[in-house]
């Protein structure tokens, strides 16, 4: 079964390192998505999988084959790892029919024209472009040339299928379309995905694991809920989510009952946790910085809960979507974010009290901004 292994690889060009160091296993049968902000190396992984880009260093292997090894001097072309690609810029051919387009691979592999016609049919249904086999692809809308694109690849039904930001032309509403087509396929064709976006949402909602990366270096590896709620670090907590995190600089000490104790802007409080970690230091040369903070708290919006006990506050707006509602809380000089399921509408500048709910807030290390423990946050009475 089609396991993917990279062990230590890495993309120089001169002295720029697109890709840092990067091992990861992608399970058989996973959907994963690659996710990061611009430039951190999404495009250039991929490529390097499916044979397009050579590593500088490292090991790939496909199914138990090496297919790329440094070391040894192994590097298999794309059309030896049997993967199917589907990059943003897909490249429909002008002069063939929609119906020829997708059919056109199978011909190559030699398939009858029976099965052909039955694969095209089942593809065309699939994605909704039935009514427009017989046209030319400048006949069609960029959404509509990107499905067939889509069927063009899953048209010899490949092991693993390589997407590069597969949904970016399409409008807001069939890219959500495509979304649940595409979780689907994914079930429906037994096939691993890979899969390329920026946007956090998307690649949340798809994969089985997301790999979030930034600058060429894998932050965190783990299934969309675990990255959501335990994030490795600031890079990954605040990179994850929409509203996203609050975080609120803090100065956490243990008390001599070993209780953890934190405040934040003047704000007294205990943190619960089973986690074990050790209390941040400053670095070298920052002893003697003039402030003593020392972690961030990081609280979700849905746990920053607005009720009858808790911290003093206003609030700064009210932002009612419908189905939950964002509340801008603010206190002093910084502006918090609540999100309340329903529809609530206060006034601006109504005064307010906040608490932390639940056992997911979070608390980082200031200076390496790795995530210490998490647990739950109860105010000092
Ligand atoms: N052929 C090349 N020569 C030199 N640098 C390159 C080359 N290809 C890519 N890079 C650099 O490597 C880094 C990673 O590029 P990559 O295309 O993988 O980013 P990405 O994460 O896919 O970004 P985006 O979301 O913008 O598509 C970028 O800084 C890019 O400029
Ligand atoms: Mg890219």
């Amino acid at each position: 079964m089609p396991e993917i292994v990279l062990k230590n690889i890495t993309k120089r060009w001169g002295n720029f390192v697109g890709v840092d160091n990067l091992s990861m296993t992608i399970e058989d049968r996973a959907f994963i998505t690659l996710l990061g902000p611009s430039g951190c190396g999404k495009t250039t992984t991929l490529r390097m999988i499916a044979g397009l880009e050579t590593p500088t260093e490292g090991l790939i292997t496909i199914d138990g084959v090496t297919v790329f090894d440094s070391d040894k001097g192994i590097n298999l072309p794309p059309q030896k790892r049997d993967v199917g690609f589907l990059f943003q810029n897909y490249a429909l051919w002008p002069h063939m029919t929609v119906y020829k387009n997708i059919a056109f691979g199978l011909e190559n592999l030699k398939w009858k024209k029976p099965e052909i016609e039955e694969r095209v049919d089942e593809l065309c249904k699939m994605l909704k472009i039935e009514q427009f086999k017989q046209r030319y692809p400048s006949e069609l809308s960029g959404g509509q040339q990107q499905r067939v694109a889509i069927a063009r690849t899953l048209a010899p039904r490949p092991k693993v299928l390589f997407m590069d930001e597969p949904l970016s032309n399409l409008d807001a509403k069939l890219r959500l379309e495509m979304r649940t087509e595409l979780k689907r396929l994914h079930v429906d064709t037994d096939s691993t995905f890979v899969y390329v976006t920026h946007d956090q949402l998307e690649a949340m909602t798809l994969a089985t694991k997301v790999c979030l990366m930034e600058t060429g270096v894998m932050q965190q590896y783990d299934p969309p809920l675990v990255t959501y709620s335990l994030p490795n670090n600031l890079f990954v907590a605040d990179f994850v989510g929409n509203p996203t995190m609050n975080f609120l600089d803090a100065k956490a000490e243990r008390d001599k009952n070993g209780k953890l104790r934190i405040n934040m802007y003047g704000i007294e409080a205990e943190m619960q946790t089973e986690d074990v970690f050790e209390m941040p230091v400053k670095p070298e040369g920052e002893e003697n910085a003039q402030s003593d903070v020392n972690v961030v708290v990081g609280v979700r919006p849905e746990f920053l809960e607005i009720g009858s006990s808790g911290i003093q506050a206003k609030v700064h707006a009210t932002l009612p979507s419908g189905m939950e509602t964002t509340v801008k809380i603010a206190y002093g000089e910084q502006i918090f974010t609540s999100v309340v399921f329903g529809g609530v509408d206060y006034a601006v500048d109504e005064q307010i009290k906040v608490s932390f709910r639940g056992n997911g807030i979070l608390l980082f290390d200031k200076f390496t901004g790795k995530r210490l423990c998490s647990g739950a946050l109860k105010l000092a009475k």
